[in-house]
């Protein structure tokens, strides 16, 4: 089949993106590990033995760079619609986390462990439609959100990935509401043309 333009200059943009040859040469499994490693690098959410959670993990880049940091005493949580080839260290659960039961699963995975940061890079698949696929991705936002409330620590932080426009300053707010700190961020390596924004909320407030 003949390539279209478009994915042929998808293709070129590829092969030609510094962090793609970055991610190769580093073993990374996509130039997603950067985004990480850069919100890391400025606000230092990673340390040793933390246990972290990783909601929309595949391929596994968030997931291989996180564990590097935390290292064999730490503990990841991934969980993707996709498969996820495994990763040392990193419990894959497979599931859609806006059903109930794949939530659970996870709940289960997780015990009586609490957890000192959610990264959440999910996405819906873009449609095309800018209000259906803003009002997806709030409502992935607001399910990275509840979990954090119900699962971690004092004093934890989510990072997680949106876009900006339709419920985008409601959904900061409710953030706003559960940590003490919020920044929004957008990383060298996101795509200039992509418009998704990082939400940062540190220091989980106490509010049991
Ligand atoms: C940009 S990719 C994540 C890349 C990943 N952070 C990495 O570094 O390899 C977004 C992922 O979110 C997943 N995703 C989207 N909606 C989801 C949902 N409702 N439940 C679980 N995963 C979801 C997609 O399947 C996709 O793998």
């Amino acid at each position: 089949m003949k390539r279209s333009r478009t994915s042929k200059s998808w293709m070129n943009e590829h092969v030609n993106d510094n962090y793609v040859k970055q991610a190769h040469s580093d073993g990374y499994r996509s130039r997603a590990a950067y985004k990480l490693i850069e919100a890391n690098q400025k606000f230092k959410l990673l340390s040793k033995n933390m246990i972290v959670v990783d909601l929309g993990s595949s391929p596994g880049s968030w997931s291989q760079a996180a564990g590097n940091i935390i290292g064999s005493q730490g503990k990841i949580f991934a969980l993707d619609i996709l498969e996820m080839q495994p990763i040392r260290n990193v419990t894959f659960i497979k599931g859609d986390f806006r059903e109930e039961l794949v939530l659970h699963t996870l709940e289960n995975k997780l015990g009586d462990l609490k957890v000192d940061l959610v990264i959440s890079d999910m996405a819906p698949n873009i449609s095309g439609i800018k209000t259906k696929d803003q009002a997806g991705i709030i409502h992935l936002n607001e399910l990275a959100l509840d979990f954090s409330k119900n699962w971690m620590k004092p004093n934890g932080s989510l990072l997680v990935k949106s876009f900006v426009g339709g419920q985008y300053e409601d959904f900061i707010g409710e953030v706003r509401k559960a940590f003490n700190r919020v920044v929004t961020f957008k990383p060298k390596s996101s795509r200039d043309r992509s418009s998704e924004i990082f939400i940062l909320g540190q220091k989980m407030k106490n509010v049991g």
